[in-house]
């Protein structure tokens, strides 16, 4: 899908910063989601969300804030299976929908869907068995 650029003009790190918190806040009452991040962030969930704001921000405004490794980050998260991406991708894009007009809705889907599957690729892909892998229950 073509997305234009300069549709996104108007989204701005206020906008990003919000988009954030509210996905999270989905994530947080989701039950397959809520327990991988309540064992992975404990306590003080701003440094998460802060980085959160910094890779949106680079990723649709190509500022270059954040700098990280999330495949390793996601490699060593217990518990994941392919499934799982398909619920993330599906709040993230309500969250989007309740936020952004369609068209940036749609950017910032092709953008999450693109990094999910390069995630998943990492995670879960190995040379002898099929792709993508069966949907595990
Ligand atoms: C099954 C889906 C996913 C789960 C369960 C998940 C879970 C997590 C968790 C628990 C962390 C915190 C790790 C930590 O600080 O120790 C994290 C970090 C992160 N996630 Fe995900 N994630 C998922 C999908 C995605 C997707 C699709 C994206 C991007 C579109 C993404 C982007 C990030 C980024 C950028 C970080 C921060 C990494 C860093 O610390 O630099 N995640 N994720």
């Amino acid at each position: 899908m073509t997305v234009a650029t300069d549709r996104l003009d108007h989204v701005s790190e206020d906008g990003i910063r919000q988009l954030v918190d509210a996905f999270y806040v989905k994530v947080r009452a989701d039950a397959e989601l809520a327990p991988i991040f309540a064992r992975a962030i404990p306590g003080d969930w701003q440094p998460h969300l802060s980085k959160m704001y910094a890779f949106w921000s680079s990723v649709m405004l190509t500022t270059g804030r954040y700098k990280g490794n999330p495949v390793a980050k996601h490699l060593i998260i217990p518990d994941m299976k392919p499934a799982l991406f398909e619920r993330w991708l599906a709040l993230f894009d309500a969250t989007c929908r309740e936020q952004f007009d369609n068209a940036t809705s749609d950017a910032f889907r092709v953008k999450a869907e693109r990094i999910a599957e390069s995630l998943k690729l990492a995670l879960f892909y190995r040379p002898d068995r099929p792709w993508p892998p069966e949907p595990t229950p």
